[in-house]
């Protein structure tokens, strides 16, 4: 099976869980759309902007629950790409952002067949100024790392240590299954006192924010019941979060004691 010459595929970022953040262009692209090969982080909202004739295929990947693994999302991108002129892959926040989207752009484009990328709003930015966090601020924070807290083979980014050593904001994705091993390094690096914030759900109606430190937070977590999906912040900037950003959850705030 080939494509026509005028298959055109687009990878598109639908951003962070608010369907009001995606980008024009992308949403532009899911009204084109013959087919939208969607992932579980997107909003079903944005969906429903789709045409009525739209194809629409569910990829997503959960924890627990993988329906598809990589590969085949890549040959099903093909496999619709030879059968429909407009392919959209919308993936959650950016999709060069721990998403695996320049894997898929590579394997669809050494077939022969283009691709167009749209950049999203990521989680790692959205989710803490959603939650009243500055990544960065003045005299307070001059840079911020964005880490995965979990790589593909199930093990521990060796680069937490050399965030942990720094004196960045840190911004995590994935890290909720070694969140204690996680606070642990922070803990020693840094101080059990170092302030944390975790945001899940960020930026949709379901958002909640608790705040806490190294030491505590993890306490904190399990007795709110916060999982995944979820940004962990971690250092100084989340100190200035406001408490009205602070919707469920409440844990105020950073004096709280270890
Ligand atoms: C596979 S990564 C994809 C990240 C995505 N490409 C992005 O730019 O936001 C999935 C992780 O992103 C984070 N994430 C995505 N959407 C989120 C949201 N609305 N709130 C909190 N965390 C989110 C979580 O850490 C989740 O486990």
């Amino acid at each position: 099976m080939t494509a026509s010459t005028a298959t055109h595929v687009i990878l598109a970022g639908a951003g962070p869980g608010d369907p009001e953040l995606i980008t024009v262009r992308a949403l532009k692209a899911i009204k084109w759309a013959e087919v939208i090969l969607y992932d579980a982080l997107v909003n079903p909202e944005l969906l429903k902007e789709a045409s009525p004739e739209c194809k629409l295929v569910y990829v997503g990947k959960r924890k627990g629950q993988q329906e598809y693994s990589q590969d085949e999302i890549n040959q099903l991108i093909v496999i619709h790409a030879c059968r429909y002129d407009k392919v959209l892959r919308l993936k959650g926040g950016d999709p060069f952002v721990f998403g695996r989207g320049h894997e898929e752009m590579t394997f669809v484009k050494e077939r022969g067949i283009s691709v167009e990328i749209i950049p999203g709003i990521s989680s790692a930015i959205a989710a803490p100024a959603a939650a009243g966090i500055p990544v960065t601020k003045r005299g307070v924070s001059e840079s911020f790392w964005v880490i995965t807290g979990m790589l593909a083979n199930g093990s521990f980014s060796s680069d937490l240590e050399l965030a942990a050593r720094s004196s960045a904001s840190v911004v995590i994705l994935m890290g909720m299954t070694h969140l204690n091993a996680i606070m642990k390094l922070f803990a020693e690096h840094r101080s059990l006192s170092e302030p944390v914030a975790i945001i899940q759900h960020g930026t949709t109606q379901q958002q909640s924010v608790i705040c806490g430190t190294a030491g505590s937070i993890g306490e904190i977590a399990g007795r709110h019941g916060i999982g995944s999906p979820a940004v962990i912040v971690v250092g100084n900037v989340v100190k200035e979060a406001t408490t009205s950003e602070i919707v469920h959850a409440v844990e105020v705030k950073m004096k709280v004691a270890v």
